[in-house]
Formats: C-alpha cells, structure tokens, sequence
C-alpha cells in the first residue's frame, strides 16, 4: 500500500522513486552496511528510501577500494544508496564521483554540515557555510561531474531572525545544481546538542519549490510524523533516534498505512517501553553478528561498542549494557552479556536528552 495522507514527498526525490517519508542520517562509525541491513528488516514492504553512507573524504576515495573500505562496504542487494563526501576541490571530486557510480551510488550528498575541526581546517563541513560562492561552486564541480543527483546536507546558521542568510545560502546551492537540501537546523556552536529548531525547516520548505528533509532531534515514530506534517517538509531524516530503534521504519510505515515488512505479516510494530526494550535486545545481537561478518572480529567489536555508547541512553541502565560491551573480550562474550542483560524485562523510554 502507497504513503496515506499529508505526510511528506510533496516534491520529488530521487525523480520520484522515494515513497517512504524518512531515511537515516550519515553518521561516522554507525552509519555502515551492517545498521544499514539491520534496518532495511525494518523497511515497510514495498517501501522506498534512500540509505546514506557516513562522511567519505574525496581527497581518499579515488585510492581507496570501496569494495573492502569499512566505511564503503555495502551488500549486494542494497540500493537507493547516497554516500556522503567531504571536498572542496575538482579534481578529487570528480574521481570519487565516478567511482562512487561504479559503486552503485544512486546520488551524491554532499557534506557541509559538519563541525569539527579537522574539515574546518580544510574548508570543508560546515566551512563552507561560511563561503556561500565557494560552496556553489563545490556544487557546480560536483553536479558538472555527475550523472546522478546531487544533494547537500547543511546546518542552520544561527537563530530564525538570520533566515535570509540561509535562505540566500540554499539558493545558490540549488542554482548550482543541488537537487534536494537537507537541514539539521543546530548551529555549528550547538553541535548535535540542544533542541533543532525546526521552524527553520518549515520557513526553508516554504521559501523554496525543490525538496527539502529535515533533521534533528527525531527520537520516535511519532516525532518523525510531527516534523513531516508540523514542517512540511519532503523527508524526515533521523540519526541517533533511528539507529536506536530501527523499528521506527516499521512504525512509522503502520501509522502512514504501509504494509509491514516483508516476513513480519500479521505482526504489529513495538510500541510500549518493554517491547521496545525487547527489540533493542535483539537488533543488538543482530547487529553483534553483522558487523563481525563484515567487519571481522575486531573492528566489529569497537563498532558496536560505538552503537552502543550512542544508541544505549534510550535504555533503562542503558549506562550497564554498555558495561558490558566493554568488557567483553570477544563477539561471542559479548553476544553472551547481552543475552543476559535482555533475559529480563528491558524498558526503553521514549525521549532523552541528546548530549553527544
Ligand atoms: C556519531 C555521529 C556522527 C555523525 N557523522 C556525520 C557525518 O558523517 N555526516 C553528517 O552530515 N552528519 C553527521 N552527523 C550528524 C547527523 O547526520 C545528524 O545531523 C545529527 O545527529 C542530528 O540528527 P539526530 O538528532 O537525529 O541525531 C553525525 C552525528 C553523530 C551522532
């Protein structure tokens, strides 16, 4: 069953193929082939989104072997895939676009969003925010080297009252060549703290014709319909909230009359505190086998360790749980903590403070 009602999609993205109204957002260390597949179980039966990578430096890409690099493996099987690059220069922008194509990339975000200071070092992430021309023309490069669609992921640049400015920023993006725009409206200084102030994203969506997703401090079902309906805008982008309950898809799906995903027919998606608490348990050991399968052994172990200290705060002694991921000295020890940290009942809250 298509998308019911208001909810999202009022523009285009992926010339259309997008029919599902929220994605994941490009996070380093989570945001990986292993979540990914964790939460396309996830996915309302015919239900069609796009699935980034975290952020991937264009100065690396084109001597990297994406088939092998953990930050570029994928699955054979996955596709709306929109890996995210960090860049400011022609050349190794144009190198990674082609090769991120031949990768199996259906469009190409670009980061300028992000605030730490090894891209501000480099002028790139939230940098160029700062370089309105010199960021339609990373643009320009980028589009003027691509065959697919190319988006931008950017952040507010202050309070409502400094709109025009963001406005006037997204508007050479967009006549550049930008096909869609997707705002996490907290300021750099804010970093991922704080409340996202998402009257940015509904003055944006408003201001401009093209799609725009919104992003930040999405952290259930419900707050991902609320943004979609309270903004307008075309997506709903969520991070921490969905790698956290990546069931938020299935969710969000029943509430927008999807089917369910496919090998859940008849079931119906956890909604109360325990039954959340449940499903964590048991993405959790999913996810402990996925990652040692793509990531071998070690790797697999400080990945999930990362999940966990991001993802655990949801969790009633969620601070334990990530005790005990610590310790373990393997894959195995550590699926074996977990399965006894989950024997008993489990609670999940709805919201927290986000402080990372
Ligand atoms: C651990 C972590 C890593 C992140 N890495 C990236 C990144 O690579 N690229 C990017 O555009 N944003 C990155 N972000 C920001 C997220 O994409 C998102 O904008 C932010 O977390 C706000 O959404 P949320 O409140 O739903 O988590 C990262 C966030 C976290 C928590």
């Amino acid at each position: 069953m298509k998308q019911q009602g208001t909810a999202g999609l009022h523009r285009p993205i992926l010339n259309g193929k997008v029919n599902f109204p929220l994605c994941l957002a490009p996070m380093v260390g989570l945001t990986h082939v292993a979540l990914r597949e964790l939460m396309r179980e996830y996915l309302p039966h015919e239900a069609f989104t796009i699935w980034p990578t975290e952020m991937l430096n264009s100065r690396r890409i084109p001597s990297e072997n994406l088939e092998k690099t953990p930050e570029t493996l994928r699955a054979p099987h996955e596709n709306g895939l929109v890996p995210q690059i960090l860049g400011n220069e022609e050349v190794p922008i144009a190198e990674s676009v082609k090769r991120l194509i031949e990768w199996g990339a259906e469009a190409i975000d670009i980061n300028m969003g992000c605030p730490v200071q090894k891209a501000l070092k480099h002028n790139y992430g939230v940098a160029l925010m700062g370089d309105p021309s010199y960021a339609a023309e990373v643009v320009r490069m980028t589009v003027k080297n691509s065959s697919i669609p190319v988006s931008v992921k950017i952040r507010a640049v202050g309070s409502t009252k400094e709109f025009d400015e963001l406005l006037s920023f997204v508007m050479g993006l967009r006549n550049s060549g930008a096909s869609w725009v997707c705002l996490h409206p907290r300021t750099a200084a804010q970093k991922r703290r704080g409340s996202a102030d998402w009257e940015q994203i509904k003055q944006l969506h408003r201001a401009v014709d093209f799609p725009i997703i919104g992003n930040g401090d999405i952290q259930t079902a419900e707050d991902a319909l609320l943004m979609l309906q309270e903004t307008g805008c075309d997506m709903a982008m969520a991070g921490r909230g969905l790698a956290a309950r990546p069931w938020m898809m299935w969710q969000l799906g029943e509430t927008l009359g999807f089917a369910p995903p496919l090998g859940k027919e008849g079931q119906k998606a956890p909604r109360t505190p325990e039954d959340e608490g449940a499903e964590y348990g048991k993405c959790l050991l999913k996810l402990i086998a996925l990652s040692r399968k793509y990531f071998g052994e070690d790797l697999a172990m400080r990945k999930v360790r990362f999940y966990v200290r991001t993802t655990s705060v949801w969790l009633v002694f969620g601070n334990a749980l990530y005790g005990v991921c610590a310790k373990a000295k393997t894959t195995e020890e550590m699926e074996a903590g977990v399965r006894k940290f989950f024997e008993g009942p489990v609670e999940m809250s709805p919201r927290t403070e986000l402080r990372q």
